[in-house]
């Protein structure tokens, strides 16, 4: 089925567009007006993200508000962790909590193997609801936790300053951290693959604690697991998203991967040099400029849009951050779709 508008499937696909497609990473949130007064009224986010009927409705909200060139589901990287026995909180202003944690290796045989049908039902509905809602539009974008980022929830609990627990795991138990990590990646497979079937367009794999692993441990830890669920999935584009490991990008590369995200502190020029045209690039514009007047907005957003030239997904470098003005939001989205690469 053609989408009407499928800038984002083709610049993952590496076909010529004539300006590059936006959206934004956590799009669909509080930066929303429309987000707010929902979350007023149904109690708890784990109530908006179980209910197919409202996954649909958050999604769709910043596609009217901003007119982006994809949906993102609205869901969260830890329904895997839950559905493979680890249930979590999501505790207002403080974030994820898991009760039970991995602390040991004994620990994984309390772990269940993922029927994504079974257990993820309220994800799969909820993408088919959007499917019809977008109408052959736009693309959805379906997405999970890449493996090591889920196994730090797993083993943490919950977010971290240092990480200390995660990685101390890594270095005591190495043959039960990779056991772990290939639980985690054949839940994700099997989740993703789901996902695609639903509907889904394109995936993307979120590694956002990517950047606590030194280069040693994430070729280690980390690569070999998106490796192998971006070999298993050959239905849509992928997107790898490895949030602050600048030292990934040579590696990233070369896997079955179309596109790599990337964030701000990655140059884009050094970037480009070193993916050499092999993928298409996200990214990377730091949120925080979005708190800037919108002169700035646009001639930053326009440095950025230059500096990637062709084969670029513009977005930015990580979630937008739920204070950012909204008018600073669509100031961005449309200096994205009032670019055009010819007579650049
Ligand atoms: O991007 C989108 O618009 C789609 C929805 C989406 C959410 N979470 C909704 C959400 C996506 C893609 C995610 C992924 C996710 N979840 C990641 C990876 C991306 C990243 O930001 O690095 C991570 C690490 C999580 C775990 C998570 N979920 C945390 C740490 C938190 C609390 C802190 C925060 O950012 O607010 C969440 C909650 C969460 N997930 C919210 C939303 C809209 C905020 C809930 C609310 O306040 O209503």
């Amino acid at each position: 089925m053609a989408l009407s508008n499928d800038l984002l499937l083709r610049v993952a696909n590496r076909q010529s567009v004539e300006r590059p497609p936006v959206w934004l990473m956590r799009q669909a949130g509080r930066i929303l007006p429309e987000y707010r007064a929902l979350r007023e009224k149904v109690q708890g986010f784990k109530n908006l993200v179980e209910n197919p009927e409202l996954v649909c409705e958050v999604t769709l909200q910043p596609v009217r508000a901003l007119g982006v060139d994809a949906a993102i589901l609205f869901s969260d990287i830890l329904v895997v962790p839950e559905a493979m026995g680890l249930p979590y909180q999501m505790v207002e202003s403080k974030g994820p909590w898991f009760e039970n944690t991995i602390d040991s290796p004994s620990d994984l045989s309390n772990l269940q193997i993922v029927d994504p049908e079974a257990s993820l039902g309220f994800v799969l509905d909820g993408v088919k609801l959007i499917k019809g809602e977008l109408n052959d539009s736009i693309p959805l974008i379906g997405f999970a936790g890449a493996p090591w980022t889920i196994f730090v929830y797993m083993v943490e609990g919950r977010g971290s300053k240092t990480f200390s627990k995660a990685k101390a795991f890594l270095y005591r138990h190495p043959e039960a951290s990779h056991k772990l990590l290939s639980m985690i990646t054949e839940a994700t497979i099997a989740y993703l693959k789901a996902q695609i079937k639903a509907g889904v367009n394109l995936i993307q794999l979120f590694d956002s604690w990517a950047g606590i692993l030194s280069p040693e441990q994430y070729a280690l830890f980390s690569m070999p697991y998106i490796s192998r669920i971006c070999n298993a999935i050959d239905e849509v584009p992928k997107t790898v998203f490895p949030k602050g490991a600048f030292f990934a990008r040579q590696a990233l590369s070369e896997i079955n991967c179309n596109v790599i995200g990337l964030d701000w502190n990655m140059d884009i020029a050094e970037t480009k040099q070193i993916v050499n045209g092999r993928k298409a690039l996200q990214g990377n514009l730091d949120p925080c400029v979005l708190y800037a007047e919108a002169s700035v907005v646009k001639s930053e957003t326009l440095k950025m849009l230059r500096a990637f030239g062709k084969d670029h997904i513009a977005n930015l470098g990580h979630g937008v951050y739920p204070d950012t003005p909204l008018d600073n939001v669509k100031c961005f989205v449309d200096t994205v779709k009032e670019f055009a690469y010819t007579g650049e």
